[in-house]
């Protein structure tokens, strides 16, 4: 179902009028989180970003957290769900309607689309073996151009960058900043082991919540995991690699095309670190779940 400013519709039949910024500009921003037994999980730090990618682009929502809060519940609700069903949901918030012209208006209203749907299962290959990447020649955003903490509706960087890694017969794209430094794949962190350290860029991709909780789990742990630049000359010394994401949580990399032809081979189904990160990840939520029981959106 999704639900357009309070309006709940069979997701086919949902439609944005085609003046919505969002439809013209790309100018929205969104998050996407996924439940768990019923829970959202971390509902607060997606409002945050949210906030965030908001002041990156200087809109200013009209809704408030609790109205928002209300209506994905209303949404969530009205697909039949139950709390044993585990849902999807993308909340997205555009700059609202105007005349065709760059400047927004400062009269427009945001307005809020709401999808909800079940929560799609991965191909379970993608775990017990991994995906496969490839380095797209397209480069990632840089900071100072679309900031990649801007979760917004213009993706289109990172549909060429996944484009251009399957047609070089890979599942996703290991996306480069125009120096070689990894930034990111097209809708997930990336991660490597290199000398038995665990390690993540930390600028020029989205500031993942999964990530956020695996480093801060791994430091309550006493598990070295931490953010530091990585040049795609480094990869030939990493041993594992993973992505995350709040729908693929820990999913492990087997095989990565670095040049053309030239493959780096991960242990299939990942090796000891990233089953340890699965781990730590699996023990974080749980702990996430026991503590919020009471946002469950079938509480009464
Ligand atoms: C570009 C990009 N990077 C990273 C992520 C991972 O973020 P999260 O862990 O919050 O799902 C996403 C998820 O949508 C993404 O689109």
């Amino acid at each position: 179902m999704t639900n357009i400013d309070g309006n709940i519709v069979p997701t086919d039949q949902a439609a944005v009028p085609v003046l919505d910024r969002g439809f013209l500009y790309g100018d929205s921003i969104y998050e996407v989180f996924r439940t768990y037994r019923g829970i959202p999980l971390f509902m607060e730090e997606h409002f945050e970003r949210l906030e965030n990618s908001a002041k990156l682009v200087q809109m200013k929502i009209s809704q408030s957290r609790e109205e928002l809060t209300q209506e994905i519940k209303r949404t969530v609700l009205a697909t039949g769900a139950t709390a044993a069903d585990n849902v999807y949901v993308r909340y997205q918030i555009t700059r609202g309607e105007g005349p065709i012209d760059l400047h927004p208006d400062k009269r427009e209203k945001t307005r809020y689309v709401i999808i909800v749907t079940p929560l799609r299962a991965w191909n379970p290959k993608h775990y017990s073996v991994g995906m496969s990447m490839a380095i797209p020649s397209v480069r990632r955003n840089p900071v100072n151009a679309l900031d990649p903490n801007i979760k917004g509706g213009n993706y289109l960087n990172n549909v060429i960058a996944v484009m251009q890694a399957r047609k070089k017969g890979a599942d996703e794209s290991l996306i480069l900043n125009a120096e070689g430094y990894v930034t990111e794949a097209s809708n997930s962190n990336v991660w490597f082991v290199i000398n038995d350290e665990v390690v993540t860029p930390g600028t020029g991709n989205l500031r993942g919540l999964t990530k956020a909780a695996i480093l801060s789990g791994c430091a309550e742990r006493g598990i070295n995991a931490s953010e530091r630049q990585i040049h795609c000359e480094e990869l030939a010394s990493a041993t594992e690699c993973f992505v995350t994401s709040a729908t693929r949580e820990v999913m492990p990399v087997y095989c990565l095309e670095v040049l053309e032809g030239e493959f780096l081979d991960f242990p299939r189904g990942g090796g000891d670190r990233t089953r340890e990160i699965q781990a730590v990840y699996r023990e974080v939520v749980e702990e996430y779940l026991d503590a919020h029981s009471s946002d469950s959106f079938f509480a009464n």
